[in-house]
């Protein structure tokens, strides 16, 4: 420990009251330094971190290849604003970032639009649709999350406090079931219930021609870590070619990497509108945008959107080191492969287990759900215990799931084989420890 670490470390602690509660918080820790997998306190006490700060430090923490593309455009300039002047790692990541599209048509100019957060992101493809397609309507998924400012959380139906005392939300939202095979009887049964929902609510609620886009993650997130069966992606381009509707795949949590391909989308052949990015596309730095063909992101009039931070020099620069890491270490590859092994070791801890009713996951996107022996009542409880469980062993995991009933493992797509190991064992012993 060192100098600065003593003289500050009582008032640290005191401090942390100063933090108002609308900060819900998985655990009470003061985080002094962090680097790759492994985050540290002031005491010096070290904890794995597979949370990854919710899915965004896929590169690990503080690589250094992105702090020193951080430093050297500090030193050159932090505020050089969108709306006054270009800045350099502005334009290349507007050059490299579009080649990323997941399943462009050849020959489709794609264009990228920058702000801060995912929720920002979010807001700009809402913008986009209504004034591309003259329509107001969206079609989204329970159990979705796609942010917490207005426009954003109408679209959210991953937990009802996100959205309870906020009314009066936007209206022409509509909520469709994502198709969760463990909770909707199998993988056939639960697309096959999907589709027959989106039709009905067509047929009883919305016309389809008032609907401006279907917002759709890829793998469900904050709502469970559930990867849809296959050909949901494809039967939801073929609903939006019939009625002219967009399709934006929000990306923000299943892409950079996390699911073994560089975005989640790349798992189905269906080719999206609009690509809604945030979490790891700056290792940390705030950063977001939306992807779409020019043609279409141009229909955003000048002026009609933006704000003072967005496409940030600093973090476009960490953006660009972010990119360079993806490839030089072969990123999503990696997450393929940690993730297969974690999945399949998983799965055989959880045979001892009867109350874990599913590991699941693709990648390192991962989850363990919790629920009654043979049914599928939630077992919030457990899920908490087994965060609780692993991080008294100095392993950080987090929950999700509408219940919270789900345990999420989000490693860092650097995490080394040990790390694997460490993480595999305090699970296992954690599931014990908590008598699942
Ligand atoms: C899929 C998805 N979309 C949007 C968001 C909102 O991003 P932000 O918290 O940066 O506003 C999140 C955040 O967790 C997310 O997981």
């Amino acid at each position: 420990m060192d100098q600065h670490s003593t003289d500050v470390l009582t008032d640290w602690n005191a401090l942390r009251t100063g933090v108002p509660p609308v900060w819900a918080r998985y655990t009470d820790l003061v985080v002094e330094r962090a680097s790759g997998s492994w985050l540290e306190t002031p005491e010096g006490e070290r904890y794995l971190d597979y949370t990854c700060g919710i899915g965004v430090t896929n590169t690990g923490h503080a690589h250094p290849r992105v702090v020193a593309a951080i430093a050297e455009q500090a030193a050159r300039g932090i505020h050089l604003q969108q709306n006054i002047v270009y800045h350099q790692p502005g334009l290349e990541l507007h050059r490299r970032l579009p080649q990323r599209f997941p399943n462009a048509d050849p020959g489709t100019e794609i264009g990228l639009f920058l702000s801060n957060s995912g929720a920002e992101a979010v807001e700009a493809t809402m913008k986009l649709a209504k004034i591309a397609t003259g329509r107001t309507a969206f079609l989204v998924f329970r159990g979705g999350f796609h942010g917490r400012t207005h426009g954003a959380m109408s679209l959210t139906t991953s937990s009802v406090k996100y959205r309870s005392h906020f009314d009066p939300l936007l209206p022409g939202i509509h909520v469709a079931p994502y198709p969760y095979p463990l909770r909707m009887g199998g993988e056939t049964a639960a697309l096959a219930t999907t589709m027959a929902a989106i039709d009905e609510l067509f047929a009883t609620v919305v016309a389809p021609e008032d609907v401006a886009a279907v917002v759709v993650e890829p793998v469900l997130g904050e709502g469970g870590y559930v990867v849809p069966p296959e050909g949901f992606l494809a039967a939801l381009r073929e609903v939006a070619d019939r009625h002219g509707i967009l399709l934006a795949v929000d990306e923000v949590q299943s892409g950079y990497g996390r699911t073994g391909r560089f975005f989640a989308t790349e798992w189905s052949d269906a080719r999206p509108d609009i690509v809604i990015m945030a979490k790891g596309i700056a290792s940390g730095l705030p950063l977001s945008g939306i992807l779409a063909p020019r043609q279409l992101l141009e229909k955003l009039l000048p002026g009609s959107h933006g704000g003072t931070y967005g496409g940030n020099a600093v973090a476009c620069a960490a953006a660009l080191a972010t990119l360079d890491v993806m490839d030089d270490e072969r990123l999503p590859e990696r997450a393929g492969v940690v993730g297969d092994r974690m999945l399949s070791e998983l799965r055989a801890t959880a045979e001892r287990h009867p109350h874990v009713a599913e590991v699941r996951g693709r990648g390192c996107m991962l989850a363990i759900e919790f629920t009654e022996p043979g049914a599928v009542t939630p077992r919030p409880d457990l899920a908490k215990a087994l965060i609780a469980a692993a991080m008294a062993r100095n392993v950080l995991l987090l929950t999700c799931g509408t219940y919270g009933q789900a345990v999420r493992i989000i490693p860092p797509l650097v995490t080394t084989d040990d790390e694997v190991d460490l993480a595999l064992r305090v699970i296992g012993e954690s599931l014990e420890a908590i008598g699942a």
